[in-house]
């Protein structure tokens, strides 16, 4: 081809130019995903030396706290910077009543975690569903979840975690008022540093599912649509993060996360706080079913969605693939 017949091709854009090689396009990339955005979680139960599989979760296990430590300390010199707690208490009630005692399973593994990792950011789910005996987040009466009573169960709690050594209490319960709830208890009691990273929009979603599993905790009755979001709402997303700062929120908070990247995004653009995602079990659970089947490439599709949900506007994620995803950017 000669330079004439070159010159006479309309114009068009090159975009290829700064693809061409390995470090062009490393020079060119918008967006990093590093294992200091990741937040682990965590189901913590009762005994010693247990490791009980989740069967929708591969690679997931309730371990009691001894074990639990022991992943932990493995899990820091990856350089993941915080680990997101859930009990599996011993006994559940009407109202929870472990998920607030002194020597519940979650304030045991938090005093222990502080104790093996003190450099480890603790950060305690707070929500009743694991521990009452109908599986909802609040206290039922006559076959509805009651708002107001349940904010001091809730609020005690926190508190409880906070006493314990957590760094961060995350109420993902749903009920409105939580957080101001939350955040007074912890001043009067001292504790005006620790800050609350709210499940701030959390939407009823189905890709829950593995995780009731892992923490034992499907309502008993109904569902939850009476408290989590309609999936159908991107708006009222705003409202509930608005909601959320107001009451003191410090982290707010978008879950799941890749049905609801849009929200990512306009939450992004409207608000400055930092802002996490939860890559739930569900979406975990299909990467690892399909990855079993010889489907998907398991590291590769993983990244990819990591790196996604960082695009879209998140600043931390929760996810069950910490530990992995953070040896394989390492690697
Ligand atoms: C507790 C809670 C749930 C999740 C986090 N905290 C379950 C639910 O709301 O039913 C889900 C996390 C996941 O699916 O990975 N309310």
């Amino acid at each position: 081809m000669t330079t004439t017949t070159r010159l006479e091709l309309p114009s068009f854009t090159r975009l290829r130019r700064l693809r061409a090689t390995p470090l062009l396009r490393r020079m060119v990339r918008e967006t990093e995903v590093t294992p200091a955005d990741f937040i682990a979680p965590f189901f913590v139960t009762h005994g010693r030396d247990v490791r009980r599989p989740v069967s929708s979760m591969p690679g997931v296990c309730q371990l009691s706290v001894d074990l639990l430590v022991q992943e932990v300390r493995a899990l820091a010199p990856l350089g993941v910077p915080a680990v997101l707690l859930f009990g599996v208490p011993a006994s559940k009630d009407p109202l929870g009543s472990e998920a607030y005692a002194r020597d519940g399973i979650v304030q045991r593994a938090v005093a222990a975690l502080k104790d093996a990792v003190p450099d480890m950011v603790v950060i305690t789910d707070v929500c009743l569903c694991e521990y009452t005996d109908h599986g909802h987040c609040g206290v039922v009466e006559n076959g509805h979840i009651l708002n107001d009573p349940t904010l001091e169960l809730l609020a005690r709690m926190a508190l409880s975690h906070v006493e314990a050594g957590a760094d961060i209490v995350a109420p993902s319960d749903m009920m409105d008022g939580h957080t101001v709830a939350i955040r007074r208890a912890l001043d009067a009691a001292g504790h005006t540093h620790t800050p609350i990273m709210g499940y701030s929009a959390k939407f009823a979603s189905a890709f829950y599912g593995p995780f009731r599993e892992a923490a034992e905790s499907a309502p008993r009755f109904g569902d939850r649509r009476s408290y989590q979001m309609d999936p159908a709402n991107g708006r009222e997303a705003l409202r509930e993060v608005e909601a959320d700062i107001t009451e003191g929120a410090d982290i707010v908070m978008v879950k799941p996360a890749l049905a609801y990247l849009d929200v990512i995004r306009a939450v992004r653009e409207r608000v400055p706080h930092p802002l996490a995602a939860y890559n739930v079990s569900g979406e975990y659970a299909m990467v690892k079913a399909a990855a079993a089947n010889g489907w998907l490439d398991e590291r590769a599709i993983t990244l990819e969605i990591l790196t996604a949900i960082k695009r879209a506007g998140a600043d931390l994620i929760i996810t069950y693939h910490a530990a992995d995803a953070a040896r394989w950017l390492g690697a």
